[in-house]
């Protein structure tokens, strides 16, 4: 069970976790390496607000292990600028949450930044994402996102799972491809002098997840795949394999033939995207996610004033990513890393007590 809270001008944002095994070796350190990973270094492509971000792990280890309690993890929040939120109280900002939440909440919701509605709860799948990272390494599975378009730009050639690891962390962009990363950059930048803000698709592999994996019909792997990377703020579509294109080809062009190849079944193509029936095929997981473009822009937009009830227009200040799929590169990898891991302990792949030894040299039980 996993449950996050705060806000984004709140004292910090904060999750969660309860049901990690016990004995996974785990510091602040791990979440730090991925929370890192969160924020581009480049003032181009992320705009919003520049914190560090240090994680704090408030309980569930002990000797640096995992103790089999809830893990509590959270961020204090540092360099929240409320004053630049104060125009969009009673004029709500066009494509964000803010006047939904406002009917929801009766007025008594947070605002500023989003409140619990903004991107920077993100940080909460990123901590959970690390956690869920150390224990399918156990496994020798490995996840591996990278930014697949931006606007009309787009990778041309599918990058291997070498080429993602080795490089897109790299890019400010988070795109392995070095040409297709800065024509993305530059459009960013434009988009941004424009004082508009641009969408992007986020591809996510899952390497050597195992046959078998996942709980139909209920529970399919793809629809809890799904389910938790629609909960990412501004996703507006996942797809798996070849995703709305199988919709437009015939059986004989979308069905991949099994074949062997060292005495292993795997697949010729993997239009599939590795799940068949919910249940992972054993090839390699492949999910795009689109993210539609930042709602918060400089621009001049049209928006009615909630206590006049007079039309108006509002220009929203303050700082915004002008691309959001960047930043949601280790969001995107973490939702995936945390589904795959619930179902590996629910299938008893990952056991509630892990082997290896504590940090007094004790043999743990598996
Ligand atoms: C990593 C990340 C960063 C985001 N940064 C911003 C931002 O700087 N400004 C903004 O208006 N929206 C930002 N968003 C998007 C909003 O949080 C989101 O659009 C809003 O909550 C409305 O939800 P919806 O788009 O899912 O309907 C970000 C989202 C993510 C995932």
């Amino acid at each position: 069970m996993i449950t996050c809270f705060g806000e984004s001008h709140g004292y910090c944002i904060g999750v969660v976790i309860d049901g990690c095994p016990a004995g996974l070796p785990l510091s602040q350190n791990d979440l730090q390496l991925e929370l890192d990973r969160r924020v581009p270094h480049s003032p181009e492509i992320a705009l919003s607000r520049i914190e560090n971000d240090e994680a704090e792990i408030l309980s569930g280890i002990f000797n640096n292990f995992t103790t089999g309690a809830p893990i509590c993890a959270l961020v204090r929040n540092q360099d929240a600028r409320s004053a630049d939120y104060s125009c969009i109280k009673d004029t709500p900002r066009p494509g964000h949450a803010d006047y939904p939440a406002r009917i929801k909440y009766g007025s008594f919701n947070d605002y500023r930044g989003g409140g619990r509605l903004s991107g920077r709860i993100t940080i909460a799948f990123v901590m959970v994402g690390a956690v869920a990272k150390k224990l399918l390494r156990l496994c020798n599975i490995k996840v591996l996102g990278y930014t697949q378009a931006i606007g009309d730009i787009a990778v041309e050639q599918e990058p291997s799972p070498e080429e993602i690891e080795a490089r897109t962390y790299k890019s400010a962009v988070r795109c392995p491809d070095v040409k297709t990363s800065d024509l993305m950059e530059r459009a960013i930048v434009n988009a941004r002098e424009r004082k508009d803000s641009l969408g992007g698709v986020v591809e996510c592999l899952a390497l050597n997840v195992p046959t078998g994996v996942g709980e139909p019909v209920f529970d399919s792997l793809d629809a809890d795949l799904a389910k938790l990377l629609f909960n990412i703020p501004a996703v507006k579509g996942v797809e798996f394999g070849a995703g709305f294109n199988a919709a437009l080809w015939t059986g004989s062009q979308n069905n991949d033939p099994y074949v062997l190849s060292q005495g292993k079944i795997v697949t010729v193509t993997n239009n599939a995207g590795g799940i068949l029936g919910g249940i992972s095929s054993g090839m390699p997981i492949r999910v795009r996610v689109a993210f539609k473009p930042t709602p918060s822009i400089a621009r001049k937009q049209k928006t009615v004033d909630l206590i006049t009830k007079e039309e108006c227009s509002l220009q929203i200040t303050g700082r915004h990513d002008p691309c959001i799929a960047p930043k949601a590169v280790p969001v995107v990898e973490s939702a995936v890393a945390t589904v795959l891991c619930d179902h590996l302990l629910r299938a008893h792949i990952i056991p509630k007590v892990l082997g290896g030894k504590d940090g007094n040299g004790r043999t743990l039980r598996t």
